[in-house]
């Protein structure tokens, strides 16, 4: 990296990011470059966002076209993008109908998902039950609804109504139900906290549950939408309807874009004055979201989504055998979770000195989230780095 751009930063970027010392400066797919022109290999693009790789050419190109015809107006007018993208998110929920709201990031979709479940509940309905291990984003309502303790120091008092049951245990969910309660609210398969996938009924039974008590129920898909698991939504996996989700990171290809879509009934409590967003749903990232869904679409990612899943499966469950610290492999689309025994830290490490980037949460899980666009040469090509340091580690920690 450049001496000056780390001089730059280490005087004037406040330093609430463990950040590598590299400068990256262009992307292709699922190939990036640093400012030093070293190309990686990215299994992590863009941390989630980049689900068709770095600068694809369809988003690329509805970004300038739109980018040199309206910028930004607010939401007191209408335009086309906005209407399109809540048509074509709608439309691919599969539900008999839904209703879209726009914003900008997961953390915001998840307020404004927090906000529409108080505001359905109505008076002294105001208590959102949500799993331990959950990420639901930072801003203060989507941390406290955030099941994890160590996102809550230093920054408490959390706000009021919140209560956490173990992801996967329906009856600690139904022990937590009271009167004041409004609304269950999950990850359909948990990200950062480890690529956790449900057991068998506990997303019907969920479903049941919030039927019996008349409770919303509440997918935050920020991680599992957009087609990352196989399907456009997480939940299509299950034969349930949720009552609202909440989408941000693919959605736009790599443009900040957040939002929710809810059942009509739902979606009527959220009216004019109780809830907004200046950016939201602003025509550049509706264009942007608009051309990653319809690239999805027309060149069969879905499908590829899955084939990406097996691969990496055959390799990891073969390495597995050989290395018993590779404890098991979990995973739905390019959502991809390695559970080991030992601390990751170091193959993360190893794996970016080869050029490899990839991520590690809750310290001892692999996580990769790679791009629907990658290649078998570029899987296989990665892989091979990876279960090389993931059989190095072994060694070294034994
Ligand atoms: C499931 C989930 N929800 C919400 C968020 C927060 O999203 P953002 O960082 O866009 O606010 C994240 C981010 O990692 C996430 O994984």
């Amino acid at each position: 990296m450049h001496a000056d751009t780390q001089a730059r930063f280490q005087k004037y970027v406040i330093a609430n990011y463990t950040r590598y010392p590299v400068c990256l400066e262009r992307g292709v797919d699922s190939r990036v470059w640093d400012d030093e022109g070293n190309e990686y290999l990215d299994f992590f693009p863009g941390w989630g966002c980049g689900i068709l790789g770095h600068c694809p050419p369809r988003v690329v190109a509805a970004v300038q076209e739109q980018v040199a015809r309206l910028i930004h107006v607010p939401n007191t007018w209408h335009t086309d993008a906005q209407g399109l993208l809540a048509e074509a998110l709608c439309t691919r929920s599969g539900w008999p109908a839904a209703k879209a709201f726009f914003c900008n990031s997961g953390t915001e979709a998840n307020e404004a998902a927090i906000k529409l479940a108080r505001l359905h509940g109505g008076q002294g309905r105001f208590k959102i039950i949500t799993m331990l291990n959950s990420f639901h984003g930072r801003t203060m309502g989507a941390l406290s609804a955030t099941g994890q303790p160590k996102y809550h120091a230093g920054v408490s008092p959390m706000l009021p109504g919140f209560a956490y049951a173990p992801f996967g245990d329906l009856d600690a969910v139904a022990r937590l139900i009271d009167p004041e309660t409004c609304a269950i609210m999950l990850e359909p398969i948990q990200g950062e906290g480890g690529i956790n996938i449900p057991p068998p009924g506990y997303i019907e039974g969920l479903r049941e549950l919030a039927d019996k008590h008349n409770l919303l129920l509440i997918f935050d898909e920020v991680q599992t939408g957009m087609g990352r698991t196989g399907t456009w939504f997480a939940h299509h996996h299950w034969p349930v309807q949720p009552d609202i989700v909440t989408l941000a990171k693919a959605l736009a290809g790599g443009i900040a874009c957040g939002g929710l879509i809810a059942r009509p009934e739902v979606a009527q409590s959220l009216k004019p004055g109780t809830h907004a967003a200046t950016f939201g749903g602003n025509p550049v990232a509706c264009a942007a979201a608009l051309a990653t869904i319809e690239t999805i679409e027309s060149d069969g990612l879905l499908a590829r989504a899955v084939e990406i899943e097996n691969r990496f499966r055959k390799r990891i469950e073969a390495l597995m055998e050989s290395c018993p610290w590779v404890t098991e492999f979990r995973g739905r689309g390019t959502m991809i979770g390695i559970q080991l025994a030992v601390e990751g830290a170091p193959v993360v490490k190893a794996c970016m000195e080869r050029r490899l980037l990839i991520n590690c949460t809750h310290n001892t899980v692999i996580r990769l989230l790679p791009s629907l666009t990658l290649t078998d040469e570029e899987l296989d090509r990665g892989c091979a780095i990876l279960e090389e340091e993931l059989a190095r580690l072994g060694q070294t920690a034994s």
